[in-house]
């Protein structure tokens, strides 16, 4: 121990190490007996079971969590309960699966990991928070801890305690189908943001507070930096380069005690990241101190060669603790196999039992550290409180700072609530789907009315302008009649991962259309832009008189009009250059940091 300090504090003496251990290795100690004790009981069987994360659709019977002593299940994006998808319904499968970890022969509780996103979103009613690129925009971390804070209460409500979230990916090319999954190109940005939102998560330190939810920092590293924005591509960079964009955000996000990390399906100079020990177990677990466990991604293993045993040896030996297999018994790389193959690969000294240990020991750390041991229960009050108005107040609030204003001419903006005729076209201005995004519901998100309690941006401002006023909706501007202003919604239809890969960045032909369509009245032309990234806007910018980025908002759409009618200042600030055309060499049509004030 290079120094300590000793501090008397009213509760007892507090011997604070300021040695090499890192912050994260002190704040996962403290269970270190407990869980050394637990171990020395536990079999072979027993320690793989608990590296072992199923995906719910693919336990087709879930005594399978105990025969196997699984440690932990997930729910994939399109992966919901066969009964239903109200949050009684995800309470009630996930206890199901619980209550067979509790009848285990050392009854080590589950731990269930989920995607909440922004917000809880493969529950229908729950609060939906717009997505990581219109979080960025708010520059604002205590308003994202706020809305992690929301969103992990949603998530304790229907009895999961991990989530797969903060993404703190820093997207170098708007290209990149999971550029929205990113707060901002800029990487000091990520990592106060990530950070804030590791914290709003995990209630400050992991606790066993019902409400605090296991972070998962991810997908480490250079996810975002892949050449063109390819998804699970291949980062072409030198060492340096990789340390000073990519790996701050994860510093920070160990400083605020982060007790997962999701590891990339990208490689880094041709190598896997799931096969590569010097970044996984040398910089992350030793340089950084990381005391928390890794976890894979779905199925990611697989990628790393055409042998699946091979791809275990090699994935386990790299440094991962928990490895995610979506795939049931009877299909290719199920988790019976991983079972059967890692106990293999043990016995033959190819992983090592110290190794098996190591991973083991950091799951049990954190599965102490949220109290599971003690309680699994969840309070009703919390599954009541999903969607609540307190809830999608905050959600609100997130909109109306994510809210970009890129142009206002002759300061259309704020529109008068009072104003006589108002016309709004586009489908996207009554299409709660549209205006949510990916990761909603399903995973590749969808059309219409994806879930309840939402308000689209047609619905918000009827509520918001006054009774006097005539407003006509065409999806297809066909409506413009007599308008004194035009509110045209336009942008990308949802989109996850690899399926939001483009190879170019124009708004579509339809949009500009519209958009020149409406400016044919000879009315005031507002256009509100939905999208998961910045877009090459040519003719819309110029044809509109003012133009608002709204990026992927979520459910709570009242918070467009708040800012539109001049109840709130714009206030956001885009965090990412804007391209100018699809020249990537062209200076920013609008910098980092850019955006109007009304
Ligand atoms: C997906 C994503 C990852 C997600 C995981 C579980 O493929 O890459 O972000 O957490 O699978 O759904």
């Amino acid at each position: 121990m290079k120094n300590a300090t000793l501090k008397f504090i009213s509760t007892g003496i507090f011997i604070s190490l300021t040695t090499a251990m890192s912050h994260s290795a002190l704040l996962f100690s403290e269970h270190d007996k407990q869980v050394d004790a637990l171990l020395a009981q536990m079999t072979l069987d027993e320690k793989i079971g608990q590296m072992v994360q199923v995906d719910s659709s693919a336990l087709k019977d879930k005594a399978d969590v105990q025969k196997y002593f699984l440690g932990s299940v997930l729910s994939g994006g399109s992966s919901d309960p066969a009964t239903g998808n109200t949050a009684q319904d995800w309470l009630s499968l996930v206890t199901g699966f619980q209550n067979q970890a509790l009848q285990t022969r050392l009854k080590i509780p589950l731990i269930y990991g989920i995607d909440a996103v922004h917000g809880h979103n493969n529950i229908d009613g729950a609060t939906i928070f717009p997505h990581h690129i219109g979080m960025g925009a708010t520059h604002d971390p205590k308003l994202v801890e706020r809305a992690e804070r929301v969103t992990a209460e949603e998530v304790a409500g229907t009895g999961i305690r991990w989530a797969f979230a903060p993404c703190i990916t820093v997207p170098q090319d708007a290209h990149w189908g999971r550029t929205y999954e990113g707060y901002s190109d800029n990487t000091a940005l990520v990592s106060e943001l990530g950070a804030a939102a590791t914290i709003g998560f995990q209630g400050g330190k992991l606790s066993a507070e019902p409400t605090s939810v296991l972070a998962c920092a991810k997908h480490f590293i250079g996810d975002g930096g892949t050449t063109n924005g390819i998804d699970q591509g291949n980062m072409v960079c030198d060492e340096a380069t990789l340390r000073k964009l990519f790996l701050p955000p994860y510093r920070a996000a160990i400083k605020a005690g982060v007790g997962s990390i999701m590891v990339s399906y990208s490689s880094w100079n041709g190598v896997k990241m799931h096969g590569n020990k010097y970044l996984l177990t040398d910089v992350l677990k030793n340089e950084l101190g990381f005391a928390g466990f890794l976890v894979s991604d779905w199925a990611a293993i697989d990628q790393l060669s055409p042998n699946y045993k091979n791809d275990i040896e090699q994935s386990i030996n790299a440094g991962l603790d928990m490895i995610m297999i979506p795939n049931g018994a009877g299909k290719p790389n199920n988790y019976i196999g991983f079972i059967y193959d890692l106990k293999a690969l043990v016995a033959e000294g190819k992983v090592s039992p110290s190794r098996i240990d190591d991973a083991v020991r950091r799951i049990l750390r954190i599965k102490f550290q949220l109290g599971l041991f003690e309680s699994t229960a969840t309070d009703p009050q919390l599954t009541a409180a999903i969607g609540s108005p307190e809830h999608r107040a905050v959600a609100r609030e997130c909109v109306r700072e994510s809210l970009v204003l890129l142009k206002n001419e002759n300061h259309v903006l704020p529109l008068s609530k009072k104003i006589k005729r108002l016309a709004v076209v586009g489908v996207a201005a009554d299409d709660l789907g549209i205006q949510c995004g990916g990761w909603t519901i399903d995973w590749q998100g969808g059309r219409g009315n994806v879930t309840h309690g939402g308000t689209t941006i047609l619905a918000a401002i009827r509520q918001t302008v006054s009774p006097e006023t005539k407003i006509t909706f065409s999806p297809d501007a066909s409506d413009l009649k007599n308008a004194d202003a035009i509110i045209a919604v336009v942008g990308e239809r949802p989109y996850a991962e690899m399926k939001g890969d483009r190879t170019e960045l124009n708004l579509s032909a339809a949009d500009m259309a519209l958009i020149a369509k409406a400016k044919t009245s000879g009315a005031p032309v507002v256009t509100i832009l939905f999208s998961g990234r910045p877009l090459v806007l040519n003719s819309a910018l110029t044809d509109s008189d003012a133009f608002v980025a709204a990026w992927l908002p979520g459910t709570e759409g009242l918070g467009v009009p708040d800012v539109l009618f001049g109840d709130f200042k714009f206030t956001g600030k885009s965090a990412r250059n804007w391209p100018r055309s699809s020249d990537k060499s062209a200076k920013p049509l609008f910098p980092f940091g850019f955006g109007l004030t009304n």
